[in-house]
This record gives structure tokens, C-alpha cells and sequence, in this order.
């Protein structure tokens, strides 16, 4: 063990982060073998380079962007039964399995518990993770196979999540069999001078990665060895928020295998120019998606001769990839996303500080920056009121809330 602090005290100095040993002699031992290895395991070149880029300008100014093609499930006429068909087989002979991202908290509903967990407020007061069960086993029963349901939880969350599917008998799932749950990644929280910092419990204080994760989580937690255990080859991922998410689509499982690209999205046409949502695109003639808090007013307002917005296929965070694609994604780095956010922390006499203003930088990759990895992907425009009803804010926002939400899936499904 002492070899071992000696090693990780000449690492810290080499990168200038010998605070992360302040509280050490205060641990018992089993938090200071848990904080060597945390220490171990920090990349701290990635921590210099994710600091150099809080400073900067990350974004290439350079970059092209331009609309993408998508294909309207509306307006598929012959198409329609013809890529039905095609993706009704593969369901049918268990190719597809679905992941849930379950790693977000719900704040900004005022929900403390796992986001999943939440009660939108129907009649029966069912959970999302309720309402998504109930959906992938009405399709189950449809093709007459279990899809397989795999859930991303983060550290944060993981224990609550599993005792949450415990106690509601994992909704006639059988964990280990056809239920697997995996955590994402996380990255160290930094201070505006580059400084890792100390959670409450002396430890490294730690966020989850971002849902970009996911790709090297699956991996790395040899979710993907599983999945091809099980015989699947398409892996459907989608958000935990959103209430009328249809994992099993057999037309866009038909249009992704007959056009043999390895990613295929569902968007919906966006509602406004300003919705808060990433719009589907081209970057340098690669797929790519804009995110909202970078999109510029120009490019969200600008319309074809038709009138339609230019960049109006909403990401709604439904998308299908190859196995092979997630494997593929998983194995190279992705870049991080800068947020800067309130974080408790231990100061360097080991008092705690609750700060009342955002004080340390949280790094996250989004999955759609994978996106570029492909040549092409295909994009099919599904119907807003049937699919995509999300559960992002309180009731007081007035949009994206259980409010909103409950109308949809209600208009849609009554109150199964
Ligand atoms: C997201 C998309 C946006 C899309 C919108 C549709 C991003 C960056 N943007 O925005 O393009 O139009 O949804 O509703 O995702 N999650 C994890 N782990 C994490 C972070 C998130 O599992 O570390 C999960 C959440 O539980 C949730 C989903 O990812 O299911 C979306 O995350 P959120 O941060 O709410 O994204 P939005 O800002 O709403």
C-alpha cells in the first residue's frame, strides 16, 4: 500500500493535483484503498486536455454543415409493407434488443430518485420505467419474442434503479436472463483553475460521462458480448424521458437492414424553430446531429423554397445501431461537452462548500458525436403525437412536462 501512495503521490505532482491526497489520512481503509484507485484510474492527460478546452473555443468554425435526406413514415406508400416485412423477420427471429439511458436523475422535474422512477400522473400512476416495459412487451407479444431490455444507470443512481425493478418484480422481466443493467462512465469535476476536486466523503468527486458513454459502457461492461449471446444484431437506444417511445419498429429495423447502413434515427418534425431540441444534419457530408444550445439563429430559422424548416428533423434520442456500429463506436474516444454546474466540494482545510453559483466544470459526451463514425445513416420522420411525448421539466414550464406528457400518451394509449 505505501509503495503504492508513493507511486500516486509522484503521479499527482507530476499533474498538479497532490490536493486529491488532502483527506486521506481522515479515511478508514477502506476508502483510502478506494481513492488510490480511483486515482489510478483518472486520465490525466484527458483532465488537461478537457481543462485546456474549458478555456478555449471548442467549436471549428470551419465545419460545413447541411441539411440531411430523411424518409417520411407517412409518405413510404408500397415502401411501407415492403420495409415492414423485412424488419417484422428480424424481430421475429430475435434480432433486436432494447437499451434504456436511465442514468439521468430527474432535477429538473423536482424528482429526487432515478428519472425512470418517476410518476407522469396518470389514473393508474405507473412509472416511465412502467410505461416502457409496457410497451416493449405489447410488441413482444405482437412478434411473439421477449426483447431483450438492457438499462443504463449511472453510479448515482444504480442501486436505487435495481431496488426500484425489485420491488415492481421487474415488471415481469427476469433479470440476468433477459433484463441486464450497466453503469455508465464517469469523469473526474474540475474547479475553474484545473483542479480535481473532493467530494463530501474525501473521495474524487465524480459525474457521470454523458449518455456518449454508452458506446464503451456497453462494451466495457460486455453488454455487446450478451446481446450476441442472445442472437441480436440491432440494439434499439433511447432516453428514459420520453413516455411514447417506440422501441420496436419493425419499418425502421426494415429500412435500416434493406438499405444496409448501420444507424438508423427517428426524428419528428420540430415544432418551433427554437424547440430544445438537437436537429439532424450533415457535418463535412457526415451524419451529424446540432444540438439546441449550439445551434445558431440563422440555421434553426432558415427554410427551404417550400417553406419547410431546413433543419426541422428533430433528434428525439430513438435510434437503432448495428451491433457491430456500437462496438465499433465503443472503441474510439469521443469528444466532451463542457457544462458548468454547482458542485459540493471539500476545501483544502476540509470544510464543506455548498456553492450557491455554478463553480466546477462536468464533462459530457453525447452520443450523436458518433454519429460521424458512419458513412451513412438513414432518417425516417415518424408522427410527434404518436412517438415522442418527453418528461424533461416541472408541470410550471408548460412544455416537455408530465402535463404535456400525460396528454399525449393518454390521446394515444387511454390509460392502459
Ligand atoms: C436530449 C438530446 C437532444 C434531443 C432531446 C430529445 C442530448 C445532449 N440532447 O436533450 O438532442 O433533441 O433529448 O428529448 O442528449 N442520460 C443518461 N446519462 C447521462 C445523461 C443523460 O443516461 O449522463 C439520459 C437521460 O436519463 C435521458 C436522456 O439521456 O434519458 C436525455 O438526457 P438529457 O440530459 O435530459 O437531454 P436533453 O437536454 O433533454
Amino acid at each position: 500500500m505505501d509503495k503504492n501512495l508513493g507511486e500516486i503521490t509522484a503521479l499527482l505532482k507530476k499533474y498538479n493535483q497532490e490536493q486529491l491526497l488532502n483527506e486521506y489520512e481522515n479515511l478508514d481503509e477502506q476508502k483510502k484503498k478506494m481513492l488510490l484507485e480511483q486515482i489510478e484510474n483518472i486520465d490525466f492527460e484527458l483532465m488537461n486536455h478537457l481543462y485546456l478546452t474549458t478555456k478555449g473555443e471548442n467549436k471549428n468554425q470551419s465545419d460545413t454543415i447541411t441539411p440531411i435526406d430523411y424518409l417520411d413514415k407517412n409518405k413510404l406508400y408500397d415502401d411501407y409493407k415492403y420495409y415492414d416485412n423485412i424488419g417484422k423477420k428480424a424481430i421475429e427471429e430475435g434480432k433486436l434488443v432494447a437499451v434504456t439511458m436511465a442514468g439521468g436523475q430527474g432535477t429538473r422535474l423536482g424528482h429526487t430518485g432515478p428519472k425512470g422512477t418517476f410518476d407522469i400522473g396518470l389514473p393508474s400512476h405507473k412509472s416511465l420505467f412502467e410505461l416502457l416495459s409496457d410497451s416493449l412487451k405489447e410488441a413482444g407479444k405482437r412478434y411473439d419474442v421477449t426483447i431483450p431490455w438492457f438499462i443504463m444507470t449511472s453510479k448515482e443512481n444504480h442501486k436505487a434503479t435495481v431496488e426500484f425493478f425489485e420491488k415492481h418484480r421487474f415488471f415481469g422481466y427476469q433479470k440476468n436472463k433477459n433484463l441486464f443493467f450497466f453503469n455508465q462512465g464517469q469523469l473526474p469535476m474540475m474547479d475553474t483553475e484545473g483542479k480535481i476536486l473532493i467530494g463530501e466523503d474525501g473521495l474524487v468527486k465524480l459525474a457521470a460521462d454523458g449518455h456518449g458513454g454508452i458506446y464503451e459502457a456497453l462494451v466495457k461492461n460486455k453488454m455487446t458480448d450478451k446481446m450476441r449471446e442472445l442472437g441480436a444484431e440491432w440494439v434499439f437506444i433511447g432516453g428514459v424521458d420520453n413516455c411514447l417511445v417506440r422501441m420496436v419498429d419493425a419499418v425502421l429495423m426494415g429500412i435500416a437492414i434493406d438499405k444496409e447502413v448501420t444507424v438508423a434515427c427517428k426524428s419528428v418534425v420540430k415544432a418551433n424553430p427554437h424547440e430544445k431540441v438537437g436537429v439532424f444534419c450533415k457535418k463535412n457530408g457526415k451524419p451529424n446531429v446540432v444540438e439546441y444550445s449550439e445551434i445558431t439563429d440563422e440555421m434553426a430559422e432558415a427554410r427551404d423554397e417550400d417553406g419547410e424548416l431546413l433543419y426541422g428533423e428533430s433528434h428525439i434520442l430513438c435510434n437503432l445501431f448495428s451491433v457491430d456500429a456500437v462496438e465499433r463506436m465503443g472503441a474510439r474516444p469521443l469528444p466532451y461537452h463542457v457544462a458548468y454546474k454547482k458542485a459540493k466540494y471539500l476545501d483544502k482545510d476540509g470544510n464543506l462548500v455548498v456553492p450557491d453559483s455554478p463553480n466546477a466544470y462536468k464533462f459530457e459526451a453525447f452520443l450523436f458525436d458518433a454519429f460521424g463514425e458512419v458513412d451513412d445513416m438513414a432518417v425516417l420522420r415518424v408522427n410527434r403525437e404518436e412517438e415522442f411525448a418527453p418528461v424533461k421539466n416541472s408541470d410550471d414550464a408548460g412544455v416537455d412536462c408530465p402535463k404535456t406528457a400525460r396528454k399525449l400518451y393518454m390521446n394515444l394509449h387511454g390509460d392502459k
